[in-house]
């Protein structure tokens, strides 16, 4: 399964591809109102970092002004995709960019039948959203459960990114299923690195190492000792 990291810090980006298990970048609205400043500079500085696909997401409703929006986008780098909300203007936009070349990830999908219509209309990438739904007392990941296979019965294009992940175990669970990618804030990231007996293991393993190198050198030491004792009464 693919890792993309939802965010828009650069400095979690750098990271993160630095430790070679960056597939791809997710941005929104609202990641990229956390950080602020030009979004057309802020994506040209993921999509430099990001070995594969880096969503941009248009804030238009109408299909017009999501076209004209997703153009800019997709002139910004070729690793661009267009990030569009499913919705009746939303499925012709993706439409009529799958007939222009320009890749597509449908978001705040909710449903199978969602994500099958997106699938339909052209979108390479199919975003449900599994944590917003289990805010709500639902079970998110059962969309991810049925929209995998139906994109595998029918040998669809599209890949399955699971979104809205809130915790390591979305993760676990999104693999275990074959959803194709799933896309995570950062600090889920390092949740999936770290488990108290591993960070507690290397602690253990270096004090018995530096206890291990300390009584080597004393024994070394208590020979060289003696010698020196037994010259000086000689
Ligand atoms: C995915 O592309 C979205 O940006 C994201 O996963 C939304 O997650 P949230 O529900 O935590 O805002």
């Amino acid at each position: 399964m693919k890792i993309f990291l939802d965010t828009a810090e650069i400095d979690e980006i750098r990271i993160a591809a630095r430790w070679g298990i960056l597939d791809g970048v997710t941005t929104n609205p609202t990641l990229y109102a956390k950080v602020g400043g030009s979004y057309e500079d802020i994506l040209k500085q993921i999509c430099d970092l990001t070995p594969g696909p880096v969503s941009a997401e248009v804030v238009a409703e109408d299909v017009e002004g999501m076209l004209r929006e997703g153009r800019e986008f997709a002139k910004l780098a070729p690793n661009i995709v267009v990030k569009v909300p499913m919705s009746e203007e939303g499925l012709e936009a993706i439409s009529r960019f799958a007939e222009e070349g320009i890749k597509t990830n449908c978001t705040l999908i909710f449903t199978a039948n969602q994500g099958l219509l997106a699938a339909k209309a052209g979108a390479s990438l199919l975003s449900p959203f599994v944590g917003r739904l289990d805010d709500i007392n639902e079970e998110g990941m059962d969309v991810v459960r049925e929209l995998v296979p139906i994109i595998d019965t029918y040998d669809i294009d599209s890949e399955v990114l699971v979104a809205s992940v809130r915790h390591p175990r979305h993760v676990t669970e999104a693999a275990l299923i074959g959803a194709h990618i799933a896309t995570l804030p950062f600090k889920v990231l390092q949740q999936m690195v770290h488990h108290p007996l591993t960070d507690k293991g290397i602690v253990t393993f270096r004090a018995d190492w530096e206890k291990a190198r300390k009584d080597a050198a004393s024994k070394n030491a208590e020979p060289a000792a003696a010698g020196a004792a037994a010259g000086r009464q000689n």
